[in-house]
């Protein structure tokens, strides 16, 4: 029988500490929370988890220090059947997330410490079996070293017959200069509304036509805009797709990670552009209505699939 190829996610895990408030709390004050729940975080984490969720087999690869820490998040990886068999393993601290989710205002608020663990190198990434993978996902990290992991899959590929490549997408959703290198990298480029703002442009549409130079021909560039949906263009040809709000605004945490693993998740399965676009702007509305991201196996596993 052959084998199933997985989607590989690149980036960072971290630990979430979530505290739901009724209020955003003032600065200097003394406030309690409505809840409180540990969640394993970070993109190409959260990826994975909806990636899993949806019935896409996939692994992560990031930077773990034993601990605590570590140990709940690689008891989650195998709660949600996440192979981690390509973490790698650091020593320093696993870094923390205090997010604060502000349920009536609609806004998740993140303070991040992320400042000691070496992020997957290039010698770890050489180690990584390719052929278990039809598709690799980076988050944008350490973009130096992940032009040439992107590189290392590129002459993979010109080793294989057609069917077996490797799908390579990138996400450029912080706004540091070093991570705009990636842009001609991707067969898929998933640009940020804050990049894009920060880079001068006004929508997603304006974003995906104005960026576009800056991909290699042929590939597809994607700008998701919170509540106003997300854009496409390959190759001059636009895509649109509305977003899908939920009835009550819950939970806006890793809403963009969310709808990056349902893009991927459509078009590796060989769906079309417009279909991943809408999907993914349906699951990430969906995910907006509740908290974390179990409840998309429910609304969009793969036992109750929705028709698009
Ligand atoms: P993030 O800030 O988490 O990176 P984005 O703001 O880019 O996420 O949103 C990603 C996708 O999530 C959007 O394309 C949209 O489909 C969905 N989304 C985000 N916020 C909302 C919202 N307030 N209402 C409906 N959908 C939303
Ligand atoms: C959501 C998220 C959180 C993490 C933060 C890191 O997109 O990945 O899980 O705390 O962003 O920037």
């Amino acid at each position: 029988m052959e084998r199933e190829r997985r989607v590989l996610c690149v980036g960072l895990v971290c630990l979430d500490i979530i505290n739901v408030v009724d209020q955003f709390p003032l600065e200097d004050s003394d406030s309690r929370c409505v809840s409180q729940r540990w969640q394993r975080g970070g993109n190409a984490s959260n990826s994975c988890s909806v990636l899993s969720l949806l019935g896409s087999s996939c692994s992560f690869m990031g930077s773990l220090s034993p601990g605590p820490v570590s140990d709940f998040i690689v008891a989650d990886f195998s709660r949600l059947l996440i192979d981690c068999s390509n973490l790698v393993w650091v020593s320093g601290s696993t870094p923390v997330a205090c997010c604060i989710v502000c349920p009536s205002n609609g806004t998740r608020t993140v303070v991040l410490s992320d400042t000691n663990l070496p992020d997957v190198s290039l010698d770890n990434f050489r180690k990584v079996d390719l052929s278990c993978f039809h598709w690799v996902h980076f988050e944008g990290r350490n973009a130096a070293e992940q032009v040439q992991m992107i590189q290392q899959v590129a002459l993979f590929n010109t080793s294989v017959p057609h069917s077996d490549r490797v799908c390579v997408s990138v996400e450029i959703e912080k706004t540091r200069d070093e991570l705009y290198q990636l842009f001609p990298l991707g067969d898929m480029v998933f640009v940020s509304k804050d990049v894009a703002q920060s880079l001068g442009f006004h929508s997603a549409r304006a974003a995906v036509t104005g960026l576009y130079p800056r991909v290699r021909p042929g590939s597809t560039l994607i700008c998701a805009w919170a509540e106003l949906g997300a854009d496409a263009n390959k190759d001059g040809v636009l895509f649109h797709s509305d977003a899908f709000p939920p009835e009550k605004l819950v939970d806006t945490l890793g809403a963009g990670d969310t709808f990056n693993a349902a893009v991927i998740h459509t078009l590796s399965r060989g769906g079309g552009l417009q279909e991943a676009l809408s999907f993914g702007c349906r699951v990430a509305g969906a995910k907006c209505g509740f908290h974390g991201y179990e409840d998309i196996a429910e609304k969009f596993g793969p036992n109750l699939r929705p028709q698009v």
